[in-house]
């Protein structure tokens, strides 16, 4: 894997395409459920999408890609919702065959591919402007791939252009300790950074963060964090012992009748490329 610097940056790849093969069970048809169908609501991704196409507005880039866009729920909302012109060519750039085999609109071409292969010379020729968007995806890259991937996207982008991204991470740094410690737990190296380690890692991989805005928490429930990651009930019933006792005053953590329930926070960023 050579990365835009000139890198080569395997742990990073491996570590994406783990992530990925270890959920494509709930890829595909059963993607739309997840999370309480989070990944599948209009309202819940309604902030992101009205500062896409504010950004779409004042960029008028000719070729929108959607970065590990899964099954194309966000770009397809795009054109339902009407404001995005006819003449964007529409790509969702994603890993999993099954997410690219369920898109949601003739319009959005599949492009299959991972994050640190992705090429701006795939999608646009020329002149022509590019704006890349991703939701939920740069935890992916675990703590030490945030850097490589960040410069990479960064690669990609000529001075002025957009990217979007609405990703995991939390204001208050102890939140984000108790989704890592999670996470940890679950056997995942996904990462997620507190707010302010985002904002200096985007800046660090040369863009200007023009905006931060909110969106919504997603619930991660104990079942279906269960199914999604293959743990065995007893280890989950050591996890659910071990956080409930360390993050007991956390409002970020629940114990209900089913088990617990963690509330991983988001932030939309617009970072142009400087
Ligand atoms: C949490 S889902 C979010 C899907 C979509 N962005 C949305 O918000 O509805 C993450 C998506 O990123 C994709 N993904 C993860 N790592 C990837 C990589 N290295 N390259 C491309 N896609 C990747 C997964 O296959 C999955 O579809």
């Amino acid at each position: 894997m050579t990365t835009s610097d000139g890198a080569r940056d395997d742990t990073t790849e491996r570590v994406l395409e783990q992530a990925v093969a270890r959920e494509t069970a709930v890829h595909g048809r059963r993607w739309a459920a997840q999370y309480g169908g989070y990944f599948n609501d209009p309202a819940v991704a309604a902030p992101f999408l009205d500062v896409i196409e504010d950004g779409l507005r004042a960029k008028a880039p000719d070729v929108l890609v959607d970065l590990g866009g899964g099954t194309g729920f966000i770009l397809a909302e795009l054109i339902r919702r009407g404001k995005l012109s006819p003449a964007v060519k529409l790509y969702d750039m994603d890993l999993s065959d099954r997410q690219l085999e369920s898109l949601a609109d003739a319009r959005i071409r599949p492009l299959k591919s991972s994050f640190l292969e992705f090429r701006r010379d795939a999608v646009a020729a020329g002149a022509e402007r590019l704006m890349l968007i991703t939701r939920s995806t740069l935890h992916y890259a675990g703590l030490a791939g945030q850097k490589p991937l960040l410069r990479h996207l960064r690669g990609q982008l000529r001075p002025g252009e957009l990217f979007i991204h609405q990703t995991a991470c939390n204001a208050r740094p102890e939140d984000a300790l108790l989704v890592d410690e999670l996470l940890e737990r679950l056997h995942s190296e996904k990462w997620l950074p507190p707010l302010d380690s985002l904002v200096r890692l985007c800046e660090d991989a040369g863009f200007r963060v023009a905006r931060v805005a909110d969106a919504p928490d997603l619930a991660m429930d104990e079942a279906t964090l269960a199914d999604r990651y293959g743990i065995a009930p007893g280890e989950m019933a050591d996890i659910r012992a071990r956080l409930g006792e360390a993050y007991a005053d956390s409002p970020r953590w629940r114990s209900t009748p089913e088990g617990f329930v963690a509330l991983l926070g988001y932030k939309i960023l617009v970072c142009e490329a400087a």
